[in-house]
């Protein structure tokens, strides 16, 4: 962890370019040059102030609205541009075989990408040492517009139903009390949801600690469909693989360290390997599986919980992105990038996945409060290729959406006086059959603990040792029902897994000291009754 520094490198050229800059003189927002920036004005230099002080008023409203709400999930993130190069393959196979998605057809293609990288709970500075997952969102400026996929590091999910998701937050995020994040709190909800047993196999391992962003893998978790020109459907799940980076996670000891340091290593990360010309890349592959319900898994395709065996399901290689420009500016880029699971272009589509349907409503309801209602007029939502829409007002209206030789007075479809038409379609629609009740019900294959005694037997003893270290630490002040719930999933897991967790716990509290050794400390600390030598 040597590298690791605290001092934010800016490279000469950029610092000697501001210094040469003839055109530098200070405006006021309407374009006023400012001959004094230092006082008011006053009646006499000992005041009163006047209302009329247009600079001062402009300069401290705007600085009383310099936050919008924080992202209420991922608050704390990090972005840079980059370039996305499509193989033209999937596998061995061309990739039109599967969607006509025309970014991915020809190999060598390229299309610029911008990327946020995020951790979930804490707020907007909170240290980025934390356990939890990473988020890997990746706007892709197509040609065809602009298609998000916002995805984590890790491949799985904690529910599969959107309606628990404002529950999952509010169970993790710090006590409304409080105000600090409580264990027993977090697996109070986990102990009663056992389809997370998964995910928290994962999260308490070192994978729930990735060393920084470059070295993580990416995923799309959700389960999405590729169309192609004839209609036809595949299910499809996304992943990014680290290149030449590799993949590097951290201790629980090592990420107390650094911690200790320096709250800031992931984004400092980023920032100077990107400056200093060392361009991450991650190859992005898919996995494919025709779009039933393959009744002989023993898992649903669409849960979000599970992963998809690679040995049925092989990662086949479609593209390399690669990450080589930082931001000019972190709030009008990475703060107010907004990304959302229902941004998706011709030849991609969504699945039936609930947890993936219930995403694509919140993120851009979220955005519309966060950013604003023409959050996708902005340089870094805007697609880069043409946008014509009959939209129009709200606030922070930059534009009229309107398309060249387009009659100004039609803002209406149809019509027959130069409006906008309707565009060709490229290729047949894909139209699912649907013959079900419409119900409220969890699906039928939930089997909510094999797949996670498959992980805990996957991991090095290294990484086992770790997964229990950690999860007794964070169980040992969770009350006995919790524990024992917990317990019974890790056993229903593997047995091994569960006695180990138990067993770990029954030694946190005989090394616990007791209630009465600990009324004895508190009275010595305080002076009571304390041992005079
Ligand atoms: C951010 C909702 C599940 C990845 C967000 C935001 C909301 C949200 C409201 C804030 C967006 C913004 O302010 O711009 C939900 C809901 C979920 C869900 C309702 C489940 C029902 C997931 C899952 C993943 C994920 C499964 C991973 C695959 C992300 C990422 C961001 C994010 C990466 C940050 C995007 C950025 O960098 O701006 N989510 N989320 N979320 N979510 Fe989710």
């Amino acid at each position: 962890m040597g590298n690791i520094t605290t001092e934010v490198y800016i490279p000469l050229e950029r610092s000697l370019a501001l210094e040469h800059d003839s055109n530098q003189t200070l405006t006021t927002r309407q374009g006023h040059p400012v001959t004094d920036n230092q006082n008011i004005r006053t009646v006499g230099n000992r005041g009163p102030s006047t209302l009329e002080n247009y600079h001062f008023i402009e300069k401290i409203t705007h600085f009383d609205r310099e936050r919008v709400p924080e992202r209420v999930v991922h608050a704390r993130g990090a972005g840079a541009h980059g370039s996305f190069e499509a193989y033209g393959k999937a596998g061995d196979e061309p990739v039109s075989k599967y969607t006509r998605a025309k970014l991915l057809q020809e190999a060598g293609k390229q299309t610029p990408v911008f990327v946020r990288f995020s951790t979930v709970i804490h707020g907007g500075h909170s240290p980025e040492t934390l356990r939890d997952p990473r988020g890997f969102a990746v706007k892709f400026y197509t040609e065809d517009g602009n298609w998000d996929m916002v995805g984590n590091n890790l491949k799985i999910f904690f529910i599969r139903d959107p309606l628990k998701f404002p529950d999952m937050v509010h169970a993790f995020k710090p006590d409304p009390l409080t105000n600090v994040q409580d264990m027993q709190r977090f697996f109070d909800f986990v102990s009663l949801t056992p389809e997370a047993t998964h995910m928290i196999t994962f999260l308490f391992s070192p994978w729930g600690i990735p060393a920084n962003y470059r070295q993580m893998q990416g995923s799309g978790v959700n389960t999405y469909k590729w169309v192609n020109a004839a209609g036809e459907a595949m299910l499809v799940k996304y992943h990014w693989e680290p290149q030449k980076q590799g993949i590097k996670n951290l201790l629980q000891s090592e990420a107390s360290e650094i911690q200790a340091m320096n709250f800031n290593h992931a984004t400092l990360d980023l920032y100077q390997a990107i400056e200093a010309g060392d361009y991450p890349e991650w190859e992005l592959c898919v996995q494919l599986m025709t779009d039933d319900e393959h009744p002989e898994l023993d898992f649903d395709p669409l849960d979000p919980t599970k992963l998809w065996p690679p040995e049925q399901f092989p990662f086949l290689p479609i593209g390399k992105m690669t990450l080589n420009r930082n931001p000019e500016d972190y709030y009008t880029e990475v703060e107010q990038a907004s990304f959302g699971t229902g941004v998706l272009v011709d030849g991609l589509d969504f699945s039936d996945d609930k947890l993936l349907q219930g995403r694509t409503f919140s993120y851009s309801d979220t955005q519309r409060h966060r950013v604003g209602t023409n959050y996708l007029q902005l340089p870094i939502n805007a697609p880069k290729t043409h946008v014509a829409t009959n939209q129009s007002g709200g606030q922070m209206q930059y534009r009229a959406d309107r398309a060249s030789g387009q009659n100004p007075h039609v803002n209406y479809e149809p019509s027959s006086m130069g409006g906008l038409q309707e565009a060709a379609k490229s290729g047949k629609d894909h139209e699912p059959h649907y013959d079900a009740k419409l119900t409220r019900h969890k699906i039928d294959r939930t089997n909510d603990f094999k797949q996670a005694g498959d992980t805990f037997r996957a991991f090095e003893s290294w990484e086992q040792d770790e997964l229990v270290n950690n999860l007794v630490g964070a169980l040992s002040g969770c009350k006995e029902d919790i524990r024992s719930r917990m317990v019974g999933y890790f056993t229903e897991a593997d047995a091994d897994y569960g006695r180990r967790v138990a067993e770990g716990l029954k030694q946190a509290d005989r090394d616990r000291p007791s209630m009465a050794e600990q009324a004895v400390d508190k009275a010595k600390r305080e002076g009571h009754g304390a041992d005079p030598y």
